[in-house]
């Protein structure tokens, strides 16, 4: 078994594989309490590998071996070594076939890793590294190899026998069983493996590539969800659809299969040709999804497709390379979102996604580079800094260099590393070649962890005309790096006039232009801009979220206001309201005190905005909401995090009490709206309703609560039973009883909506936080061996319910740290990700501090797996 204490692995001991694998057999005997496995390969000495004589490593984690045979026969004297981390294969000479016969015990799997059981079906997941639970094998990205896999079962219990590839054979067997073999032509490491056995419906369809080939799709799910399905299908096909048009990519294979299962610890995973997914991120219908879920599923979908190229085709050499594959595909699936679907809101929900979750965990013990260079633990680097900031990296190249210089270089990159397993410098350096340019300097945000923040003046020179930028840079320490080198930093400006208007001008004598992307390349820097064809009024800063900054530009509230009334950027218009807002709470919290000039200056901005005909629904709706409570802790060294919500929440009700009317009067009528379109434009008027609604209930509208009720009762669809719910879900009301308890009631029964109830219930900061907690835990929809019911009930409570789980007596710590313990004897990957609000314990006032790092001690001092003690281990190292 694996060793819970092990030694970092580290990127700069990277070593080729000592051996190559030609082909690979796979043969399963199925069942869900032992199934036997018969690998066969054909290995070979790789030429490029360091040491001559090296023995062959195959991993193996709790596999039981029946035998091995190599060229037919037992291995010799010495030959054969068992350590903590699987076999070492000795005196192999330049060339072997190895068949090796093994043991896995899929229904006692509740890590669900490696091959395991999910509502009666039998699936794989083998990322990052799971595949060493199935079978012995030199399980690691760079190893790469044909599969032919034959997959035999009960034929009653297990009608479908699903592998990667193309099903070249199929039978029936004496007793009852039968067989299928699928072929997998395209080499994939083997965490790319996935096999199914279950009892499953099939919705098909068909999908035309752009060189005309048929591909057959099919998407498998248990019988009564057949009629959830239609969302996902049409999902795929526009991502197809938009690979070959946007990047160039088609698909290789002639059947896309994508699985759902209940039990799964991540959203969805890539494996050839064969998908596996949460069903979460898979099942829809307007009754039961809301519209945030449908366009969930949609990015899910397209993310795990785009990796057909950007993962699969070309892959990782080894773990440290994750976000080679994570951050490219985000940035592919963020592009496909913001062009099929949200538009200009799309940026904005990335922007306050990476802001909330990815700068808090940069800033905290866990904070690590996108590419790492240790890690103790890979199954904890699937981080928002790998996959979110990666993204950023991404598409700050592309700003860099320009658009189509990108695309070029994509496609470059396709072309020359097909069928390889690379490194993110591999990447970079096909930018740097296409381009023209040196990104060495560039190539710092990949290895210097924690996220910059940039200053920016002006000064204008009122008798020259002469218009100056001045920026500078500095990212505070982070765990292990202490000193910090500046980085290359694109800041997309532009200058708008008293009509808010953009200017135009020269930056440095080069062309006109009224849009510039200034490079912040070293520590301090100055831009020089002349011949403006007007006084700047406000500069429109980091345009776009140009770079994955904190920008202090120290804009005044009149400019700042002028920027929501003007801006055509979608995003900077947003954050000029959220920098407003953003002030006001750090007023009250530093203070004491608000700042009701300021306040009146917001509340005046605020209703200008709610009287623009002009401005679109959905990107309404997303300005009139005050940052998130984790979002504004980022602005403290430490904060008292009850404080700190209902400092935000009194904010919230003071700004918008005196707005109630208009609020009311910008509400879009439900029966205009509640339709069950996909298309942005019903989103955004869905989104705008729910969000004044609950606006109007936080502002203490009274007259919003029968409103509320009588939208819940009327509701068609998910999205505005949920608005409703959302709006009194912490306002202590016999009103939210009542329709709690009818949600409930109507959805018992059906795994996925009950969720939405668990979180409802969890993140409530209505008294009796604990006692809910509890019921629902008792539950009879509750089990604690799947994760997305466990993740509905705990991510909430921590992450929203701010009263309770950070409840002054520490409670709240005592009872999550209890949680986790549970949890880590079954799942230790989960364990270790509902671990983490509890090593931002810095963060917090200092006693709060103490409960929360005493947690984590007793944690420690207990038998936990891996996963959680590298968590602990490094939040309790930031003493
Ligand atoms: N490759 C991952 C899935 C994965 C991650 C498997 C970690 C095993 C360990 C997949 O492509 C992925 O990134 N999924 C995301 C969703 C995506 C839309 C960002 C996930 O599962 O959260
Ligand atoms: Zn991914």
């Amino acid at each position: 078994m694996r060793d819970a204490n092990p030694q970092p692995v580290y990127l700069s001991e990277y070593q080729p594989p000592a051996f190559e694998v030609e082909n690979l057999e796979l043969d399963f005997d199925l069942a869900a309490a032992t199934t036997e496995v018969t690998t066969r390969m054909a290995v070979r000495r790789n030429p490029q590998a360091a040491e001559p004589g090296a023995p062959l490593r195959l991993y193996g984690d709790g596999v039981e071996l029946v035998s091995l045979t190599v060229d037919g026969a037992e291995p010799g004297e010495g030959m054969l070594e068992e350590d903590a981390d699987g076999l070492l294969l000795h005196g192999l000479p330049e060339a072997a076939r190895l068949e090796i016969v093994s043991r896995c015990h899929p229904e006692q799997n509740t890590a669900l890793e490696g091959l395991y059981a999910s509502s009666g079906n039998l699936c794989t997941q083998c990322e990052p590294e799971g595949f060493r639970r199935i079978t012995f094998f030199p399980d690691r990205p760079d190893v790469l190899t044909t599969y032919r896999v034959r997959l035999e079962a009960d034929r009653a219990q297990y009608p479908v026998l699903l592998a990667n590839g193309n099903r070249v054979e199929a039978g029936e067997l004496d007793g009852g069983r039968h067989y299928a073999v699928w072929e997998d032509p395209f080499p994939k490491p083997s965490y790319l493996f996935a096999l199914v056995a279950g009892d499953l419906a099939c919705q098909r369809d068909t999908f035309t590539t752009m060189s005309g080939r048929e591909v057959a799709l099919e998407l498998y799910v248990e019988a009564h969800n057949a009629d959830r399905c239609d969302h996902a299908l049409a999902s795929l096909k526009r991502a197809m659809r938009y690979d070959e048009e946007a990047f160039g990519r088609e698909y290789d294979l002639d059947v896309y299969m994508i699985v759902a299962v209940d039990d799964f610890n991540m959203g969805a995973m890539e494996n050839k040709g064969l998908n596996l997914f949460n069903a979460k991120f898979v099942l829809a219908s307007p009754d039961t999804a809301t519209d945030d879920d449908f366009v969930a599923i949609e990015s899910v979908i397209a993310h795990e497709y785009f990796h057909n190229w950007s993962g699969n085709r070309v892959t990782c050499r080894d773990w440290f390379q994750l976000s080679l594959k994570e951050g490219l595909t985000v940035f592919r699936d963020q592009e496909f979102t913001t062009d099929c679907t949200l538009f200009g809101v799309k940026r904005i929900d990335d922007v306050s996604l990476l802001r909330a979750h990815q700068f808090p965990e940069d800033a905290g013990p866990l904070a690590h580079p996108v590419r790492p260079d240790h890690y103790a633990e890979i199954n904890n680097f699937y981080t928002l800094t790998v996959y979110e900031k990666g993204a950023e990296l991404i598409r700050m190249l592309r700003t860099l260099i320009g658009g189509e210089t990108f695309r070029r270089g994509l496609d470059v990159y396709f072309e020359r590393f097909d069928g390889q397993a690379v490194t993110t410098d591999d990447f970079v350096a096909v930018m740097a070649e296409v381009s023209g340019r040196d990104l060495t300097a560039f190539k710092r945000w990949y290895t210097q962890a924690g996220t910059p923040h940039v200053t920016a003046a002006t000064a204008q020179d009122g008798s020259t005309g002469e218009f100056r930028i001045s920026l500078g840079q500095y990212t505070p320490p982070t765990p292990g790096q202490e000193h910090k080198e500046p980085v290359v930093i694109p800041v997309r400006v532009a200058m708008l006039d008293a009509d808010g208007r953009r200017i135009r001008g020269r930056l440095e004598g080069g062309p006109e232009q009224d849009e510039w992307v200034l490079e912040l390349d070293r520590s301090e820097r100055s831009f020089h801009f002349d011949e403006l064809s007007a006084t700047p009024q406000a500069v429109s800063w980091l345009r776009g979220f140009s770079a994955p900054v904190i920008l202090e530009a120290n804009q005044s509230a009149t400019t700042l206001a002028h920027l929501l009334a003007h801006d055509d950027d979608a995003f900077s218009r947003w954050e000029a309201a959220q920098t407003l807002m953003r002030r006001a709470i750090r007023a009250r919290i530093e203070d004491d005190a608000a700042d009701p000039v300021l306040e009146a200056e917001i509340q005046h901005a605020l209703a200008a905005l709610l009287e623009d005909p002009a401005i679109e629904p959905v990107l309404l709706a997303t300005i009139l909401q005050l940052p998130p409570p984790r979002e504004l802790a980022e602005l403290f060294d430490c904060v008292d995090p009850v404080r700190l919500r209902a400092e935000r929440d009194a904010l919230e009700a003071r700004l918008y009490a005196p707005l109630a009317d208009r609020l009311r009067d910008r509400q879009p009528k439900l029966d205009d709206i509640d339709n069950g379109a996909f298309t942005a434009d019903a989103m955004g008027q869905r989104r705008l309703r729910n969000r004044l609604l609950a606006l109007r209930v936080a502002a203490g509208d009274e007259s919003a609560v029968p409103e509320v009720l009588e939208q819940y009762r009327k509701a068609r669809s998910q999205t505005m039973r949920m608005g409703a719910l959302n709006a009194i879900n912490d306002l202590n009301h016999e009103a939210r009883g009542l329709l709690l308890a009818d949600f409930e009631r109507r959805y018992h029964d059906d795994p996925l909506v009950l969720d939405k109830y668990f979180g409802l219930q969890a993140a409530s900061q209505v008294p009796g936080g604990f006692d809910r907690l509890e019921y629902l835990l008792q539950h009879p929809g509750f089990r604690w061996s799947n994760p997305n019911r466990v993740r509905a009930v705990l991510g909430p409570f921590m992450a929203r319910n701010e009263r309770h789980f950070h409840q002054a007596d520490g409670e709240g710590y005592h009872r999550i740290a209890g949680f986790v313990e549970k949890l880590d004897r079954m799942n230790p990957q989960t364990a270790a990700r509902l671990v983490q609000p509890l090593t931002r314990w810095r963060k917090v006032d200092p006693a709060r501090g103490e409960q929360m790092r005493a947690e984590l001690e007793r944690l420690a001092a207990l038998e936990i797996s891996r996963d959680l003690r590298d968590v602990i281990e490094r939040a309790l190292a930031d003493a």
